[in-house]
């Protein structure tokens, strides 16, 4: 693992889990207390992985191969660590991922069978070896996150996926919580009022900086 001198926080979870607003939200919360950082969403956060978001997200990509999705999303990953997330903890930054390396691990390795160990070395190999010093799981009912989503009007490829592609990503985010060994993993019930999720996360995060 690379040696950082910043904190990596990584937020994962389904879709509708409330991800985006909670990341704002924390952000707002630690520049406030007067910390140095810095907000990224995967696929995307520089100019180059932003255009690879375009090309692996858009609904009018659905002949996008399995594999070609798996090397895109690491394409876009190791673009954002070597021009972002790296630097930034070198100097010292708070880094706060919306999604990261385990998304990877979940949707593609998991979900998509392309297995765990092969995305394991591919995330190896885009983020340099680092890992994440706290991953926050939002963890919802894809019934309720869906929906949410739809309300949202937000129509990427995924969220076109079925209802059982659904429940099978948000069971392999809670296999991956409770198996880790590492205690970077937290759950968050995120059916909760968004207040509640609020504040439950800055608890965890003033326990750990
Ligand atoms: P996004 O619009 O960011 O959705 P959300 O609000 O749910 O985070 O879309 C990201 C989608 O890409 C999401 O459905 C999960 C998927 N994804 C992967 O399959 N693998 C990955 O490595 C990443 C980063 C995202």
């Amino acid at each position: 693992m690379s040696k950082k001198k910043g904190f990596l926080i990584t937020f994962e979870g389904g879709e509708g889990g409330g991800k985006t607003t909670q990341v704002a939200r924390l952000r707002d919360r630690l520049t406030q207390a007067g910390k140095d950082v810095v907000l990224l969403r995967e696929p995307g956060g520089t100019v180059i992985s932003e255009q690879i978001r375009e090309v692996v997200l858009s609904a009018k990509n659905s002949g996008i191969s399995y594999t070609t999705e798996v090397l895109l999303f690491q394409a876009a990953r190791a673009q954002i660590y070597n021009e972002i997330v790296l630097p930034s903890l070198e100097a010292g930054k708070i880094v706060v991922m919306d999604r990261s390396r385990d998304s990877s691990v979940v949707y593609q390795g998991i979900v998509r069978g392309f297995g765990r160990e092969l995305i394991d070395q591919l995330n190896t190999i885009s983020t340099k070896d680092t890992y994440p010093d706290l991953t926050i799981l939002l963890d919802l009912d894809p019934q309720v996150g869906l929906q949410r989503q739809a309300d949202a009007g937000g129509n990427n490829r995924f969220e076109m996926e079925e209802l059982n592609f659904h429940k099978k990503v948000r069971q392999a985010y809670l296999d991956l919580a409770h198996e880790d060994t590492s205690g970077r993993w937290k759950i968050i019930d995120a059916a909760q009022p968004l207040e509640k999720v609020t504040e439950e996360l800055w608890k965890l995060i003033s326990e750990k900086l």
